[in-house]
């Protein structure tokens, strides 16, 4: 294959702390082997729409601990048309870019299969979510600090939820999967997690609740990961209110705190590794894949894979929370 001269760099979908640390190593890595760096501002609206800038080293100084992202993101309509792609793809040509470096989660790899699918161009994905949802990587950015935010928020309920005796149920993100959900629950010490992985039955809730609350606990904590499948914090609250008037619920929905903050340590240095990552992935003529890890070795793993949709949650974990939590 052509030697690739310039990348461009896009964040896309919703945005995960260590998003910026990635695009740092992106960056610097591409220049550090003899390439030019493109941003493309706002996803693969900034490609439709032409909105490009290209970057420097000093573009990227320090944002590395930074959230959010200072290329910004969408959620982008046009591209999921054949016209939009193809705008999309007139804007590559233009700025003479070879290849691209898609920062993003599940949306954003499935729009890049799509992409190269239609057009010949080269894609790496760097897993940025604080979901944990993509298959092939044990981890994806993001995903440490947003725990990190959860387990913080619960340690604050805590301290009123015991002083009023009261049954919490605390909404957690994750969009269909219970990663984020069941491991702050282990973190947090929390009673149960309501995740979409599990279906737990409306007597088996009572039963744990009931194990602890009011038994050896005057308060209790559970997570709900958000989903059409758990119905979300306010559903639960409201199907275990009706079974036991008794008990004081309140429900608190975390909502999009859980996306901002300063990256963690893991997730700095995992987006530093990815993001040089996918620029080696590139100079080895690699294509259409994400770039993961796997027992903290580096892996590339084609998106059809990434997008599956079935990451295996460790069952472990959910009869460990179970045991914990008498
Ligand atoms: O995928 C990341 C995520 O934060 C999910 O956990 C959540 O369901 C969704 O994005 C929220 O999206 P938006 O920012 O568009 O409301």
């Amino acid at each position: 294959m052509a030697k690739i001269k310039t990348i461009g760099v896009l964040t896309s979908g919703g945005d995960a702390p260590g998003m910026n640390a990635a695009l740092r190593a992106v960056t610097r890595a591409a220049i550090y082997n003899g390439m030019r760096v493109k941003a493309i501002y706002r996803g693969y609206k900034g490609l439709v729409l032409d909105e490009i800038e290209e970057f420097q080293t000093q573009n990227v100084s320090n944002i590395i601990h930074h959230g959010g992202t200072i290329i910004k993101t969408a959620r982008c309509k046009e591209f999921t048309t054949p016209e939009g792609r193809q705008l999309a793809y007139d804007t590559l040509r233009k700025h003479k870019i070879d290849a691209l470096v898609v920062l993003g989660g599940d949306g954003t790899f499935t729009g890049a299969k799509c992409f190269a699918e239609e057009f010949d161009v080269p894609i790496v994905g760097v897993p940025c979510t604080i979901d944990n949802d993509l298959c092939g990587t044990d981890y994806t950015i993001g995903y440490d600090t947003a725990l990190n935010t959860v387990i913080d928020a619960v340690d604050k309920i805590r301290d009123t939820a015991s002083s009023h005796e009261r049954l919490f149920f605390v909404e957690v993100m994750g969009r269909d999967a219970g990663f984020l959900a069941l491991n702050a629950a282990l973190a947090s010490g929390a009673e149960a997690a309501v995740i979409p992985e599990v279906s737990i039955k409306d007597d088996l809730l009572s039963e744990v609740i009931q194990s602890g609350f009011r038994k050896t606990k005057n308060s209790s904590i559970v997570l709900v990961a958000e989903s059409e499948v758990t119905g979300g914090a306010q559903t639960v609250a409201n199907r275990v209110k009706s079974e036991h008037p008794e008990y004081d619920v309140r429900v608190v929905v975390l909502g999009h705190i859980q996306r901002g903050g300063s990256p963690s340590a893991a997730d700095r240095i995992l987006a530093s590794r990815l993001g040089a990552a996918a620029i080696t992935a590139l100079v080895e003529d690699q294509r259409n894949v994400m770039v993961g890890v796997q027992n903290d070795e580096i892996v590339y793993v084609p998106f059809a894979k990434a997008i599956k949709d079935d990451k295996p949650l460790d069952m472990e974990l959910v009869r460990t929370l179970r045991a914990l939590s008498i």
